[in-house]
């Protein structure tokens, strides 16, 4: 998977980034491509142009930006939305009451809780850990559901 870091909508020369990934896609130099930080503004632009519609967009989302229009956007497209920096970068999203109420409640720590919550969401989280005892619980999300009051809270 291949991604455009972000638009830079200063320099504008985004869709020429966007056909040159379509050309490295046609060769079979990557096997799939996609974008990251990209608005609906510069998705429309870049489909518009080629008709090619990336596999993924990677959006910072995480408890306090839950990004629900971009979201919708990139659901409509049928892109996949991946959450760069899903627990808010080791933030107080982690401390957050709420969440640790529900850690309590489904017997998991706070990350486990973020994790899940995008998941519900539809999105794919990546979330980067160093520590191995965070990359086994992080894996760890697949038998517990949050309620879809929850999800909204
Ligand atoms: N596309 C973009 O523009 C963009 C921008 C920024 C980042 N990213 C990508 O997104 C990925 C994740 O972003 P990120 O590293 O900024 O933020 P993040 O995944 O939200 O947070 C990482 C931090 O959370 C800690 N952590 C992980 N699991 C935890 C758990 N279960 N409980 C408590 N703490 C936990 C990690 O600690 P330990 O390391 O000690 O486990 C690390 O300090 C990165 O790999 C990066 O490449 C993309």
């Amino acid at each position: 998977l291949y991604l455009i870091h972000w638009p830079l909508p200063k320099r504008d020369n985004y869709v020429e980034a966007w056909q040159a990934l379509i050309e490295a896609q046609r060769r079979g130099l990557v096997r799939s491509i996609g974008v990251s930080n990209f608005e609906k503004e510069h998705l429309d632009k870049i489909i518009s142009a080629t008709g090619v519609t990336p596999a993924v967009n990677q959006n910072e989302i995480h408890p306090y930006w839950p990004q629900e229009s971009l979201v919708s956007t990139n659901q409509e497209y049928g892109i996949v939305t991946e959450a760069w920096s899903p627990l808010g970068r080791g933030s107080s999203e982690l401390t957050e009451p709420l969440i640790l109420k529900l850690a309590e409640k489904y017997d998991k720590n706070a990350g486990q809780i973020i994790l899940r919550w995008h998941i519900q969401r539809g999105i794919l989280p990546v979330a980067k850990a160093t520590t191995p005892q965070h990359q086994r619980r992080n894996l760890d999300i697949f038998d517990f559901t949050l309620t879809e009051t929850e999800v909204s809270q």
